[in-house]
């Protein structure tokens, strides 16, 4: 597939030191994919240079994209358009309840902005995909040539990124001389977990990709996780069932009371990355990730008999600003 660089790789790996002692399990590794470099960075970047590679290749001059207010993922299209030198319209749907009035304005909905997207703020209960579509109709009417990328980049030509994001990880470790029993991520519209799921079965690779749910039910993970990696897996020309074979772990007591709303669980991740490790999570993805990860790792947890597990940091702290309680719960003192 053609590919449009647009971030800084491979992102580092990283030993965490103070929590591995902290949770007494596993050995835990971080992969900063916080650190891609595309303005403030994030899982999104890999996703994206998939995506403009084929976009670019057709001749497409607009990016159409969607995604909630806070999206980290309308972040990474603008800024990406921006690089690439294409128009980019977003789709912003208000599907947080309860927040305060800087949700719509401040974070990364403020940084779509200041990248030059175009921004449309809809209805939480709005058909995001039919507005896309009709975007795109309109603006074809008006000679554009625009591409669509579905919410969170996650088709099957987005999660390519991340099958060689597996390949990268692998690598590392092996080159540390580490095993590599699991990988923990936070897992939304899927696409992210479907090429690392990708990158495990080319590899013939028999540890456990372990996604950490930040809203969808089992069921419907498995439907948006299935979906991209069939599609990437007809991409590379691959029988579906050689990814299905790797095993789809979702764990959803993590998720919180809804998308976008952390839980005391989240607060207390968030409070312990940034205080034993310096390493800034975020409340709607990483936090909640990384959450699972501590239970996972922790004494009773699944992967606490590993010998060794990365987390994987899909970026996201762009939004802290609009969560004002982060930092002030003081859940650990
Ligand atoms: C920071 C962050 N982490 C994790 C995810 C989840 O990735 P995916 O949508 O591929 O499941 C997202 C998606 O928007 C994100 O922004």
């Amino acid at each position: 597939m053609p590919r449009f660089s647009l971030g800084h790789m491979p992102t580092p790996l990283q030993p965490l030191q103070r929590i591995t002692s902290y949770v007494g399990g596993p050995r835990i590794w971080i992969k900063r994919d916080d650190c891609t470099g595309l303005a403030t960075g994030g899982n999104k970047t890999r996703k994206l240079e998939v995506l403009l590679g084929d976009a670019m290749a057709q001749g497409c001059d607009t990016l159409i994209s969607q995604g909630a207010l806070q999206s980290n993922h309308a972040r990474q299209v603008a800024a990406a358009g921006a690089v690439a030198g294409l128009k980019v319209h977003l789709v912003l749907s208000d599907a947080v309840p309860d927040r305060q009035a800087d949700y719509a304005r401040l974070g990364n909905i403020q940084l779509c902005r200041l990248l030059g997207a175009h921004v449309q703020v809809v209805p939480g209960d709005s058909d995001s995909d039919a507005l896309c579509a009709q975007l795109a109709q309109d603006l074809a009417g008006q000679g554009a040539k625009p591409y669509l990328i579905p919410m969170g980049g996650s088709n099957g030509i987005g999660a390519l990124g991340y099958a060689s994001a597996f390949a990268e990880i692998a690598t590392q470790m092996h080159a540390l001389g580490e095993p590599l029993d699991a990988v923990v991520l936070a897992t939304g519209s899927g696409g992210t977990q479907a090429g690392l799921m990708l990158g495990a079965a080319l590899m013939q690779w028999s540890g456990q990709i372990y996604g950490v749910s930040v809203s969808p039910d089992y069921a419907l993970a498995e439907k948006r996780v299935g979906k991209a990696l069939d599609e990437a897996s007809a991409l590379l020309g691959l029988p579906t069932e050689v990814a299905r074979r790797v095993p789809l772990i979702v764990d959803e007591a993590f998720k919180g009371p809804h998308y976008g709303v952390p839980n005391a669980a989240t607060y207390q991740a968030l409070e312990l990355a940034a205080r034993q490790e310096g390493v800034l999570l975020d409340p709607v993805y990483s936090g909640k990730g990384f959450a699972g990860l501590l239970a996972a790792c922790a004494a009773g947890g699944l992967l606490h008999g590993a010998r060794s597990v990365v987390f994987l940091h899909t970026g996201g702290a762009a939004a802290m600003s609009v969560y004002p309680e982060v930092g002030a719960t003081a859940i650990l003192a």
